[in-house]
């Protein structure tokens, strides 16, 4: 994914406390060409595995999903955000804790969507402490379905996530690698 590579050269931003802004390609302004092409990768990387659906969470893993459901041919499912929720028993709910934003939210995803049958791939702009994903897995995994694979747009490979969610026994694919946001600078694995 050379391309993605030079956009978070040329466009990312780099903020205090390891944080990467890439608001002009990603998280705000989205350049469809460039997520076309991650749904391409993605594509190629998952076609043998059998997937069945697609999940993210809002808001900024919807981009790259629904283009990789477009080349794998499955629907995607985006899990919703809420503060606080009531419970309903036509909802797999989780909650899950962002160590970035210091802050537990509730994700939900309707259980008409997801079935025992399923085997899905989890997609996600960013992987830090993998908390996203790993709630996200608990879903599949409420639902009886199985986890194919998780799918990174840009993983943060100096935070904690990419073990956690490879001790858990899953395969995960990163398109960029950053090693270190050291000194405003962008390294890559
Ligand atoms: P984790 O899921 O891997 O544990 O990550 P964490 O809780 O630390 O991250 C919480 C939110 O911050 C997520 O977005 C995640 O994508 C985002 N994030 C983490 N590190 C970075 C970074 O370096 N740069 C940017 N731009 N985002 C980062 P979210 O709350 O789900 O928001 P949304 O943008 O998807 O709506
Ligand atoms: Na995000
Ligand atoms: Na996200």
């Amino acid at each position: 994914m050379e391309l993605l590579h030079q956009k978070i050269k040329q466009e990312g931003v780099v903020l205090e406390g390891g944080v990467l802004k890439v608001d002009t390609f990603l998280n705000h302004q989205v350049d469809a060409r460039l997520m076309f092409e991650i749904g391409q990768t993605f594509g190629e990387l998952f076609a043998e595995s059998g997937v069945t659906k697609i999940m993210t969470i809002e808001s900024s893993g919807i981009a790259p999903a629904v283009m990789t459901s477009l080349q794998l041919q499955v629907p995607m499912i985006f899990a919703r955000k809420r503060k606080s929720l009531t419970l309903r028993e036509d909802l797999y709910t989780e909650r899950i804790y962002s160590y970035t934003k210091q802050e537990e939210s509730e994700v939900t995803v309707s259980r008409k969507f997801l079935t025992p049958a399923d085997r899905v791939l989890i997609i996600d702009d960013f992987l830090a402490n993998g908390e996203a994903a790993l709630g996200m897995a608990r879903i599949a995994l409420q639902a009886g379905a199985e986890v194919a694979g998780i799918g990174i747009v840009i993983e943060k490979s100096f935070q904690p996530g990419r073990g956690k969610l490879l001790e858990q026994g899953f395969r995960v694919e990163s398109l960029a690698r950053i090693a270190s946001l050291e000194d405003g600078e962008v390294t890559f694995v």
